[in-house]
């Protein structure tokens, strides 16, 4: 048996919903992770601080007694939104982040940004005191391809941003494509990347190779095997700048089986399990701690966490859930499509 102990994970970007759906599935996240980054788009999005406090008051109420988790609340950026509560949000300790989504991208995200220049008063005021913007990196004009969408992302917004603004701190997440880790790893600027658990096991064969496969449709969508390479090689190289964020994006089976089926793929049962097969395969268990638990930390500028989490290697694949159940319906949790020996022992 071959165990390895870390310090405690965080995600660095989690989709926890509302309601019935945030009580199921909080407690997956909360037996493995110490801190999440929570995503805001919520219906109607969390934007406000009063919004993000009362939000963080429901998960908190969810989180199951004996679990220690603390989630890190995040303002959802429209073109409305006040740089003086930004600012307030971000100076009591209660925000942590903004996230940047572009109208239309994914999820949600109709009240996203049109026009960069309409957000440019928050993102100034953020450049001077240092708060981090997430950045869901993709264009969403329809005249670009899908597959392309997150390198002219990196042509047309990342970069003039950096130019406009090179102290502001910006987190490229779920990043997808071999272009965005040579743009992060090239970086001068504080400019770090998230990866997901399925982004690094799975390419576009996933979802469209022997029929449609709805679970494995998540945005940006997964590219080619090349780009997952790249993924792998940066998550499992040791560099600072890129750090999880499953993106464990919960939808019922009823949303993600349909004609226009929902965006996001469920991974936090079985996440930490993924990646150290992963990262084992790549001869790189001795960098996982990085990814999983330090990087991230380092970023933000926050404590690494005092607990910590053994993996414990078994001959036999582990057996992980295939669904779980909601008061809204089941929610298939993802399947790596290979044998998993590694399992969390020790959680909160
Ligand atoms: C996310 C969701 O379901 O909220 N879906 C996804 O495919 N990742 C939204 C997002 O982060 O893009
Ligand atoms: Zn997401």
């Amino acid at each position: 048996m071959q165990k390895l102990t870390i310090k405690r994970p965080d995600d660095w970007h989690l989709h926890l919903r509302d309601g019935e759906m945030l009580k199921a599935v909080l407690p997956h996240t909360a037996q493995d992770f110490g801190r999440a980054i929570i995503m805001p788009n919520l219906v109607p999005p969390v934007t406000t601080t009063k919004m993000a406090e009362a939000y963080q008051a429901r998960i908190m109420a969810a989180v199951p007694q004996g679990m220690d988790f603390t989630p890190l609340m995040v303002l959802y950026l429209t073109e409305d939104t006040d740089p003086a509560d930004v600012r307030a949000g971000f100076e009591s300790g209660l925000i942590t982040a903004v996230k940047l989504y572009p109208a239309g991208a994914t999820t949600n995200s109709a009240s996203g940004v049109r026009t960069m220049e309409n957000v440019m008063p928050v993102l100034e005021v953020m450049a001077e005191i240092g708060m981090p913007l997430c950045v869901h990196g993709e264009v969403t004009d329809s005249d670009i391809d899908i597959f392309d969408r997150e390198a002219v992302f990196i042509d047309r917004v990342l970069d003039p941003l950096g130019v406009r603004l090179p102290n502001l701190r910006v987190v490229f997440e779920h990043i997808t494509t071999k272009q965005a880790v040579d743009y992060v790893s090239q970086a001068s600027r504080a400019l770090a990347a998230t990866i997901t658990t399925h982004h690094l096991m799975i390419n576009r064969n996933a979802y469209l190779a022997g029929g449609i496969k709805p679970h494995y449709y998540c945005l940006p969508v997964a590219k080619r095997e090349s780009h997952r390479k790249a993924l792998v090689a940066a998550a499992t190289s040791g560099d600072p700048r890129f750090f999880l964020g499953t993106d464990s994006a919960p939808h019922t089976e009823p949303n993600k089986l349909q004609a226009c089926g929902c965006a996001g793929i469920f991974t936090a049962p079985n996440t930490m399990g993924c990646l150290a097969q992963l990262f084992e395969e790549a001869q790189a268990l001795d960098k996982l701690e990085g990814f999983t638990s330090l990087h991230g930390p380092a970023f933000y500028k926050l404590p690494v966490n005092d607990a910590e989490m053994t993996l414990v290697r078994s001959d036999d694949p582990v057996r992980y859930p295939e669904t779980i159940e909601t008061a809204d319906g089941p929610v298939m949790v993802f399947d790596p499509l290979c044998p998993i020996h590694w399992k969390p022992v020790t959680g909160a």
